[in-house]
């Protein structure tokens, strides 16, 4: 950790020879050090010069007690350190009670005192980081999301950011794949060099080329200066190929050759050039279906050595309220919060566009309910449905009962008492069970 080299640390002690001894031994390791010998005569300075308080306890004028409280009042950030040869329980809880950083007793070697203000200033350090942190700016975008399903896809994305495989990223639509693509960069070693954005979806095919690779001057018609493609220009970063399945096939060829041995040739040039380029790219199509079907080139998908597949909100859903917290603070309305009703229905709704809908219904609750609680009334038709129990949000535990229940119903031809008798339950119990996992009986609709 990063401390900073010299801090500056007062020293109040009324033996003088002692505050000489701290002096010398804190100057050795780099600090600067001014000594005092009353707690008052500390009191008159501008203590906000100082990083760290260091001060005796037994002292005729203000004791170091009477100092603690008082600085603790006018600099509540200023760290103390309170020393004493007359260490007792009593001075040693008072000291803690009273906001002391660290506590020691006399004598103590020149190194303990410089071990102890290291880790205090370590500590302090520690706390400011935290204090200053800024929340993500804009133009950098966060992953979201702490539910192991989501953890356990940081482990695999934190062990391939820094290679140079290629990497396919695989997901439904708004799962995040982008930004996935763009935390691998922001992770590696080439988050320094250019991290460009290539829609393959969005542009016709032989302009894709172009884009891609590059022309001479005069290589069609319109070509009339040299352009360089953007995998040169993403040299030593990463291009991120999104849709890569909509490349067509020729293109794909091309692609696969770069990919082999990173070479590239403009349209109508016939010098060959290098690139050290990482590939990325998305499909939120299922791109093993199109190898099979050939309307994907099973040696270009092979290239891709690393294959990551990002989970759909419907398997993370204990994710939501921290997702809607921080894309309420994206979209401006930090102050703004979802009752606990609304957040049931978000819960139990399935998000077949995932982060991406989420965003778009908060966005849109927001501009028709002008209030700064949203409750489920606000939000829109598709949410307001409450859920419906069908033991998909289950723990394995209530999951396993809601199956005993099941089951002893079915034996018992739904004959509530029966089905109570096998379960060894009462017959209301039963009744509240049947609600509580909304079992319904075949053939009868829900009411
Ligand atoms: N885990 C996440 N945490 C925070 N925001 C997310 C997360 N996943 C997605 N988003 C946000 O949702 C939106 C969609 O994400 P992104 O564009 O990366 O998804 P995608 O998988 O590329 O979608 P598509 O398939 O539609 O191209 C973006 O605004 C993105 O910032
Ligand atoms: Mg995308």
């Amino acid at each position: 950790m990063k401390v900073p080299l010299k801090v500056r640390i007062l020293v109040i002690d009324d033996d003088a020879v002692a505050g000489e001894f701290l002096q010398e031994a804190l100057s050795r390791a780099g600090h600067g050090v001014d000594a005092l010998t009353s707690a008052r005569a500390a009191l008159e300075r501008d203590l906000t010069r100082y990083d760290l308080l260091l001060s005796d306890i037994r002292m005729p004028d203000i004791d170091g007690l009477q100092f603690l409280r008082q600085v603790r009042e006018k600099w509540p950030a200023l760290p103390v350190i309170l020393m004493t040869a007359f260490g007792s329980l009593e001075t040693t809880m008072e000291a803690l009670r009273l906001g002391a950083w660290d506590y020691i007793s006399k004598p103590f070697s020149p190194d303990a005192i410089r071990a102890m203000v290291r880790k205090v200033l370590e500590v302090r350090e520690l706390q400011q980081r935290r204090l200053h942190a800024q929340p993500a700016a804009p133009g950098d975008p966060q992953l979201i999301g702490s539910s192991t399903t989501m953890v356990d896809f940081y482990k695999q994305l934190a062990r391939v950011a820094d290679a140079w495989a290629s990497v396919l990223i695989e997901g439904e639509s708004g799962t995040g794949k982008e930004l996935t693509a763009r935390s691998l960069h922001r992770l590696s070693a080439r988050q320094d060099k250019p991290f460009i954005v290539v829609h393959c979806g969005a542009i016709p095919d032989n302009l894709l080329e172009s884009e891609l690779f590059g022309y001479e001057r005069g290589a069609f018609t319109g070509a009339d200066h040299t352009h360089p493609g953007l995998i040169e220009s993403a040299e030593g970063g990463t291009v991120f190929l999104d849709e890569i399945t909509e490349m067509s096939s020729a293109l794909q060829g091309k692609l696969l050759r770069f990919m082999q041995d990173g070479e590239t040739r403009r349209l109508g040039g016939n010098d060959v050039r290098h690139a050290a380029v990482r590939v990325v790219a998305a499909a939120n199509r299922d791109i093993d279906q199109a190898a099979r079907e050939g309307r994907f080139r099973s040696d270009l998908l092979y290239r891709f050595v690393v294959r990551l597949s990002v989970p759909p909100l419907r398997e993370r859903k204990e994710d939501l309220p921290q997702l809607v917290e921080s894309l309420l603070k994206k979209l401006g309305y930090a102050d703004v919060r979802v009752s606990n009703e609304a957040m049931e229905r978000f819960m139990g709704y399935d998000w077949p566009g995932n982060v991406r809908e989420l965003e778009n219904v908060l966005q849109q609750t927001l501009l028709l309910s002008p209030f700064l609680v949203i409750l489920p009334e606000n939000l829109p038709d598709k949410l307001r449905v409450p859920r419906e129990v069908d033991g998909q949000d289950l723990t394995p535990l209530e999951g396993a009962e809601r199956g005993q229940i099941l089951q002893a119903l079915n034996t018992a031809s739904w004959n509530l008492s029966r089905a109570a008798q096998i379960l060894g339950i009462d017959r209301k119990t039963l009744r509240t069970k049947i609600d509580r996992y909304g079992l319904i009986r075949p053939g009868q609709a829900a009411s």
